[in-house]
Parts: C-alpha cells; structure tokens; sequence
C-alpha cells in the first residue's frame, strides 16, 4: 500500500497520470478539485459559494478543505493506498496533512512550460461522468469520436474554469501557494521531479518512483 501525492500546475497531468495509476494499481484517486465539482453540481447553497471562488482561479477556504479532507481519509477504501490529486495546495495544508494519519511515501512534482500548460488548458474536454480526459489541441489525446467518451460513450464537456483568463488566474494561485510545497517536501526528503510533456513518459516515471519507494505490500 503506497501513498502519493501529485503537485503541479493547472494542465499538468495529475488527474490523467492518476487514472492510469487507478487501472494499473488499483490505487485510490482523491481528486479535490473533483470532489469540489461534485459539491458543485449537487447545487447546494455551499456549491454555489464554491462555484464563485474556483471560477476566481483562487484557493477554497482551507477550513473546507479540511473538513473535506478528513472525510475522504475516513471512507475505507484509503486502505488501498491514495494517489492525492490537489492536496496539499499550501503550506498551512501541507501542515495539517501531517496530523492526518497518513504516511506520505512519495511527492512528485509534474514539470511542464507555462506555454504548454496554456494549449492544454484552452483545448481539454472531459467526461462528465468518468472524468477521462481529452485535448482537442493534441492529436493523441483527441477521443475517438468526436466529443465522445472512449470509455463510457458520454458527450465531453468543457470545465467552466478551462478559459485563458481563469487559467492565469489558477497559474498565479499556484506559484504563490503551491510552488512552495515542493519546498516543503523537499526538505522532508520524500520530493520527486518529473517531465510531464508525454502522457506515458509521466506514467511510467511515476511507476519506477513508486517501485523505489519499496514493495506495495
Ligand atoms: P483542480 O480540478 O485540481 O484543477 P488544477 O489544479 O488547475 O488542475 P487541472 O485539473 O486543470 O489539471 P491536471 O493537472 O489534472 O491536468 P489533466 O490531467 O486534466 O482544481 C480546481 C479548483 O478547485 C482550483 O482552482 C481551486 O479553486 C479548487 N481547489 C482544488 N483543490 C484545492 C485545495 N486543496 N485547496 C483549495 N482549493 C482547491 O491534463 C490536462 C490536459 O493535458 C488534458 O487534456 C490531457 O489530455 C493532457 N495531458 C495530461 N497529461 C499529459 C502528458 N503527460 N503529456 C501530454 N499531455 C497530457
Ligand atoms: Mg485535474
């Protein structure tokens, strides 16, 4: 049983490097972002709150977060090692992970151009049922058909907050609150850098980074 977490910015591959960690290992994917859609979708008075902040590009309250957080980690599934896809996003989170009860094994950090980042935010399309991803800007993340789930069949959407403006927005949130986590981690000795510019280049280096930490026992 392994325990990750993925930090890098908007468009990096942390929710597409995590599916595939799922299928592989059958590890378990805690997307907050996901979890956040979700909240939002439901259209509960604290979805619509949430919905004003993330269209920002600007962090939720961590006290949310934590509430959220120590939720997941209780369902059972946890025991099945956790890829976390989204947290820690600051410092003060990174923290309160620490209290949580759960031993990190690895940190790893997806690498790729802001430029790069921008294509990939602009053209990605989701299912909204699976949560697979796509990029019309990519010939090899195109689906199949067009608009169309490969997995599942559903019409791909486009997330609200996936426009040039919002994602400067969530590009600057990131490197004032989040690139500093890798320090964090760094100094704890448990921090690995990766390049995140090819889908299975990034999948496999995180398979060997895993297969470094010891056995899944
Ligand atoms: P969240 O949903 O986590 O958004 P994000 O961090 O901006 O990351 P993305 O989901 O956009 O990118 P990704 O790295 O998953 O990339 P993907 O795999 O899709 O969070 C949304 C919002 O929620 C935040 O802005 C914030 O408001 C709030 N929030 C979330 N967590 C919070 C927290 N802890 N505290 C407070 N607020 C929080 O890939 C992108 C595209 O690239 C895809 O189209 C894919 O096809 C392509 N691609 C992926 N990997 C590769 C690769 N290796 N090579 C080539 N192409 C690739
Ligand atoms: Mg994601």
């Amino acid at each position: 049983m392994k325990n990750i977490i993925l930090i890098a910015p908007p468009g990096a591959g942390k929710g597409t490097a995590a599916k595939q960690l799922v299928d592989e290992l059958n590890m378990v994917h805690i997307s907050v972002g996901d979890l956040l859609r979700a909240e939002v979708k439901s259209g509960s008075e604290l979805g619509k709150s949430l919905n004003e902040k993330m269209q920002t590009g600007k962090l939720v309250e961590d006290s949310l977060i934590f509430e959220i957080m120590r939720k997941r980690f209780a369902e059972p599934d946890t025991k099945n090692g956790i890829i976390l896809d989204g947290f820690p996003r600051n410092t003060v989170q990174a923290e309160e992970l620490d209290k949580m009860d759960t031993t990190i094994d690895a940190v790893i950090y997806l690498d790729v151009d802001r430029k790069v980042l921008e294509d990939r935010i602009v053209g990605r399309i989701v299912c909204p049922d699976c949560g697979m991803g796509y990029n019309t800007n990519s010939t090899e993340m195109m689906p199949k058909v067009e608009n169309t789930c490969d997995k599942c069949g559903a019409t791909l959407i486009k997330r609200k907050d996936d426009t040039k403006e919002i994602f400067d927005s969530r590009y600057d949130t990131y490197m004032e609150e989040t690139y500093p986590v890798l320090e964090y981690y760094k100094n704890k000795g448990i921090l690995y850098n990766i390049d995140s510019t090819n889908k299975d280049h990034t999948f496999n280096e995180i398979l060997k980074i895993i297969e470094s930490t010891g056995p899944m026992a």
